[in-house]
């Protein structure tokens, strides 16, 4: 499986604007049912989120609005991903340590997740996390 996964969504756009829709599912393009949806915005100037790994969780982020990066690590290799278009998606899936950086003021980062928030699928820790491995 490769680090970087990234889902395309086409633009259905006619003369008023654009339009995207995203249906989860088998053969669909977000490749899991959706259990729960959060959006990340209003980030201050310098800061940074994520520094965490997840045990089972898959999501896709997708920044509806604005811009940010998001560094994956494997525990092998690290990669820098520009979020910047609402018409992709990150779909981050199995031990993956993911920080988040550089939003810009107008960014809206919306996460479809796969399952309900539970904390005791975050590894927190970056030892931990290459212990888990
Ligand atoms: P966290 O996942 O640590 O944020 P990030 O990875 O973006 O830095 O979540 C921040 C706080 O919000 C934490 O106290 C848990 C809470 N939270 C929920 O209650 N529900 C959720 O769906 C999420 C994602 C977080």
């Amino acid at each position: 499986m490769s680090l970087v996964n990234k889902i395309n969504f086409p633009i259905i756009g006619d003369d008023r604007g654009s339009l995207i829709s995203i249906e989860p599912g088998f053969n669909k393009n977000v490749p899991f049912e959706v259990k729960r949806i959060y959006y990340i915005f209003g980030t201050k100037s310098g800061v940074s989120r994520g520094f965490h790994a997840h045990k089972k969780l898959k999501q896709v982020a997708i920044a509806v609005s604005g811009s940010c990066q998001i560094l994956l690590d494997d525990g092998i290799q690290q990669r820098i991903v520009d979020l910047d278009s609402p018409d992709f998606g990150l779909l981050i899936e199995g031990m993956t340590w993911r920080e988040m950086h550089n939003f810009s003021e107008d960014c809206v980062l919306m996460v479809l997740a796969s399952e309900a928030y539970d904390e005791s699928d975050y590894i927190r820790n970056y030892q931990d996390f290459l212990s888990a491995l």
